[in-house]
C-alpha cells in the first residue's frame, strides 16, 4: 500500500514538473560537442567563448566579475575536471543602460588564451549584421537557449546539469505590443518565446547563449540571455541582447585590447 502511494506521488510530481526545466526544456546530451563554447560564471551567470581570449556575457552580471570562478567543459557544473578560466579585465558596453537593460553586453578578457585542443573548449561564431540581412533572426526562426538557470520562475536553485530549450524568435514589434512588453523592448534587444509561454530561459541563465543555425548548419550566437517578466509567462517572451547590434563594439574592443 505504502509503495503504491509513494509511486503515485512520484508520478504525480513528475507530471507536474515534466515541463518546468530551464523552463520547459530538456537535459543537454553530455556527449554533444556543440556546447563547448559555454562557460559558467560561478553558476549565477553564463557566457560564450568567442575567441581564445574573450568571453561574451551580460553587462548586468558585472557585480560578480571581480570574484567569480569561470569554468568550462561539459554539461556538469559539479564535474571535477572542469577548465578554470581567469579574468584579466572586463569591459561593459559603453551605452549599457542598467535600468533599461539596453546594450546588455560585457566582454571578459582572459588572463591566458584558451588552448582549444588541450581543453576541448571551442569558440562560437557570432551573428553579424550581414547574416541578419539573410533572415537569420527573423520572426519565427527557431532558436535554442542553453544554461544552468532555474527550472521555473521563483525557483531557489540553479541546476548542475546544463539544459536547453527551443524557442521561436519574436519580432520586436510583436514583443512590444500592448499586453506584452508595451514598448520596453528596444532595438538592442531580441525577443524569443511562445505566446502561450511555458518555454523560456530564467534566473541564472543570464549572459548565456541564444543560438540559431548558421549557413553551415552549426549554431551561431544570436543573443545573450538578458531579462524577462518572470519566466515563461504567456505573452512575456525572454529578452536577449541582440548580438548583431553589439557586433561592431565587440570586434573593436577585442582588436583594441590584445
Ligand atoms: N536576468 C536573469 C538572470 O540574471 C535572466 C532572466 C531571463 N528571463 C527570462 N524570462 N527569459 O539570470
Amino acid at each position: 500500500m505504502k509503495t503504491i502511494i509513494a509511486l503515485s506521488l512520484l508520478s504525480l510530481s513528475s507530471l507536474l514538473h515534466a515541463n518546468d526545466r530551464i523552463v520547459g526544456g530538456e537535459l543537454v546530451d553530455p556527449a554533444t560537442t556543440e556546447t563547448r563554447y559555454i562557460v559558467s560564471l560561478g553558476g549565477s551567470c553564463a557566457g560564450s567563448i568567442i575567441s581564445p581570449s574573450w568571453i561574451l556575457t551580460a553587462a548586468h552580471c558585472k557585480s560578480i566579475f571581480n570574484s567569480v570562478v569561470i569554468t568550462g567543459g561539459g554539461v556538469d557544473l559539479k564535474a571535477k575536471n572542469r577548465v578554470v578560466l581567469k579574468i584579466k579585465k572586463s569591459y561593459v558596453h559603453p551605452k549599457n543602460n542598467p535600468s533599461k537593460y539596453s546594450y546588455d553586453f560585457a566582454l571578459l578578457q582572459l588572463e591566458t588564451p584558451i588552448d582549444f585542443e588541450k581543453t576541448g573548449l571551442a569558440p562560437i561564431t557570432m551573428v553579424d549584421p550581414d547574416l541578419v540581412k539573410t533572415g537569420a533572426i527573423d520572426d519565427g526562426v527557431i532558436s535554442t537557449v542553453l544554461g544552468w538557470g532555474t527550472m521555473s520562475e521563483g525557483a531557489q536553485s540553479i541546476t548542475n546539469l546544463m539544459r536547453k530549450v527551443d524557442v521561436p524568435i519574436v519580432s520586436n514589434d510583436r514583443a512590444n505590443a500592448p499586453g506584452s512588453y508595451n514598448g520596453q523592448v528596444d532595438a538592442t534587444m531580441l525577443a524569443a518565446g511562445y505566446d502561450q509561454g511555458k518555454k523560456d530561459s530564467c534566473q541564472g541563465d543570464s549572459g548565456g547563449p541564444l543560438t540559431v543555425v548558421g549557413t553551415d548548419g552549426k549554431p551561431v550566437l544570436a543573443g545573450v540571455v538578458s531579462w524577462g517578466k518572470g519566466c515563461a509567462r504567456a505573452n512575456y517572451y525572454g529578452i536577449y541582447a541582440n548580438v548583431a547590434v553589439g557586433y561592431s563594439w565587440i570586434q573593436d574592443t577585442m582588436k583594441a585590447n590584445q
